[in-house]
């Protein structure tokens, strides 16, 4: 470690030397942890520590740093906000990425950064693979592709996962820190009775277990653009159903009518990635979505049922 370090005590261990920004974010918790119980030396940056959009910013922290590999799970991701200021989502999602793959590369670094299957419109109504065209419908996931594309282009040494529906033990900071487990548990709660969307399908997906497929994946250099998403898919209802089955839950639960929630900004009502590229190489570690909420829940102490 440097003496002139300007970080909190990094997490030490034996192994390989990483950053992770966005490290008090949902998934960037979880990504500290799993690279710390892997036995690496984890400096977990926030972003009190380094500001995205800014290059000096960016190089200047990630040089003090020295890492073998950076991991970037931060973004301006709450999509209705980016929608409102489409400005600071360029600023942040597409600068931050060429900034972070410019600083990267001049280091010699690997990067490993986190997209969304929100760069697909949802009309392909099978799921998508990698080669499979993007075409995003907000500016979240405009400016997430472009961001992708600036690290493909940039930093050879790349690894752009693109994941989805993430729910993790750490709050979401960019969406009032409640995920959609806990929401439902919440909502059934306190009211008994849930309406769910029946047609919006997605692959709901542990942080822990994108966490762990990063790991994996910062000891390979098969470096590319991946679908990273828990295996299977179902729909928000289906979700729902799964959540208060695995809880013991009793709850009425309904199909809502499509146009019962309207959204504010439009999103993919298919979005179901394939992960075929880390099928492809062998790399994939991802469990079916099923049992990722089982472990999920069995941590917060709750009764679990079996899986299905
Ligand atoms: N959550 C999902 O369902 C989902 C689905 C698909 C893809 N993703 C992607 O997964 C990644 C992680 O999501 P998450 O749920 O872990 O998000 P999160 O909990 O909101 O964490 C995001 C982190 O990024 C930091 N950050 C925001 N703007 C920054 C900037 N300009 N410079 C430096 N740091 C900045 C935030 O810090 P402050 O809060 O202090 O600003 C926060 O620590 C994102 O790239 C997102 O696009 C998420």
């Amino acid at each position: 470690m440097h003496d002139d370090f300007p970080f909190s005590d990094p997490i030490c261990g034996g192994g390989m030397k990483l950053a992770v920004i966005g490290a008090n974010g949902q998934l960037g918790h979880d990504v500290v942890r799993a690279f710390a119980d892997h036995g690496d030396e984890v400096q977990a940056l926030t972003h009190q520590d380094i500001e995205l959009s800014s290059l000096e910013s960016v190089a200047a922290c990630l040089r003090a740093t020295q890492s073998e590999v950076v991991v970037n799970t931060a973004a301006m991701h709450n999509v209705e906000t980016c929608e409102q200021q489409p400005g600071r989502a360029h600023e942040v999602n597409i600068v931050g990425a060429r900034n972070l793959a410019t600083a990267t590369r001049d280091l010699g670094s690997t990067l490993i950064h986190v997209s969304t299957d929100y760069v697909f419109d949802g009309t392909k109504g099978s799921p998508y693979v990698e080669s499979d065209e993007a075409r995003p419908l907000n500016v979240y996931g405009r400016t997430k592709l472009e961001g992708e594309q600036f690290v493909r282009d940039i930093n050879p040494r790349h690894f752009v996962l693109r994941t989805a529906a993430l729910y993790g033990d750490h709050p979401c900071r960019a969406k009032g820190g409640q995920n959609f487990v806990d929401l439902m548990l919440r909502l059934a709660r306190e009211r008994g009775r849930v309406r769910v969307v029946d047609c919006e399908f997605t692959s709901p997906t542990a942080t822990v277990d994108l966490a762990r497929q990063i790991v994996e994946l910062s000891r390979s250099n098969m470096h590319g653009l991946y679908h990273a998403t828990a295996e299977g898919s179902c729909s928000w209802y289906e979700f729902a159903r799964e959540i208060f089955r695995l809880a013991d839950v009793s709850v009425t639960l309904e199909v809502a009518s499509p146009n019962e929630f309207p959204a504010k900004v439009p999103r993919p009502a298919y979005s179901v990635l394939e992960n075929r590229g880390l099928k492809s190489r062998n790399l994939n570690r991802f469990r079916l979505w099923q049992a990722g909420l089982h472990t999920y829940l069995s941590e917060k102490q709750l009764p679990v049922a079996s899986q299905s």
